[in-house]
């Protein structure tokens, strides 16, 4: 059961990952309309991930890592850890500025209206950080669950 929800958590995480690479895809090739679909389907993944990650938590299933190189393997957990938790805070901000801006514009045609431009411009900024940290984020869990999957010595649970 714990192993199960692990499994489809990290399954939630990738996808969230790379509804996040087609909302970049979007944007940059001028589609807003589908970069605001594919950002608020990330988004929501992302959350779907947290649910069960923090249930997975609560059931109190983990895995030791018994394999190889272990300072590189806790390294690398560490950021990953650590930067999951900012990433949070980082999509929270990016989605308030992109609703404010969509709030004041009226509709995605109108980004440029003076009112929308302060917010779109925050939006920008937050995602200059928000979309590394994610992917980063998205591809170190996969990395950890495959590692954990072929090194991993279950402890709890
Ligand atoms: C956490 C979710 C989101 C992320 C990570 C994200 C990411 C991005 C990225 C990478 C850009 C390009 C920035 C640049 O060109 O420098 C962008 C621009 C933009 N995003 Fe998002 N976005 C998110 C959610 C949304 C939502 C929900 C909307 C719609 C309400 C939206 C509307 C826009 C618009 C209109 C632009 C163009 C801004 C401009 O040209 O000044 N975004 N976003």
């Amino acid at each position: 059961m714990a192993e199960t929800i692990s499994q489809w958590s990290v399954i939630m995480i990738v996808l969230s990952g790379l509804a996040l690479l087609a909302g970049v895809y979007f944007i940059r090739t001028g589609n807003r309309e589908a970069h605001m679909r594919a950002m608020i389907l990330a988004s929501a993944l992302a959350t779907v991930f947290l649910v069960l990650y923090l249930t997975r938590l609560g059931l109190g299933y983990e895995k030791k890592y018994i394999g190889p190189n272990r300072a590189a393997y806790f390294a690398l957990l560490i950021s990953h850890v650590i930067l999951a938790a900012a990433n949070l805070p980082l999509a929270l901000g990016a989605l308030w500025h992109a609703r404010n801006g969509l709030k004041a514009a009226g509709n995605l045609g109108n980004i440029d209206a003076p009112a929308a431009r302060a917010h779109f411009n925050r939006h920008r900024a937050w995602v200059r950080w928000t979309v590394p940290v994610w992917l980063y984020v998205a591809a170190t869990g996969w990395i950890i669950y495959a590692l954990l999957h072929n090194y991993g010595e279950v402890i709890k649970g």
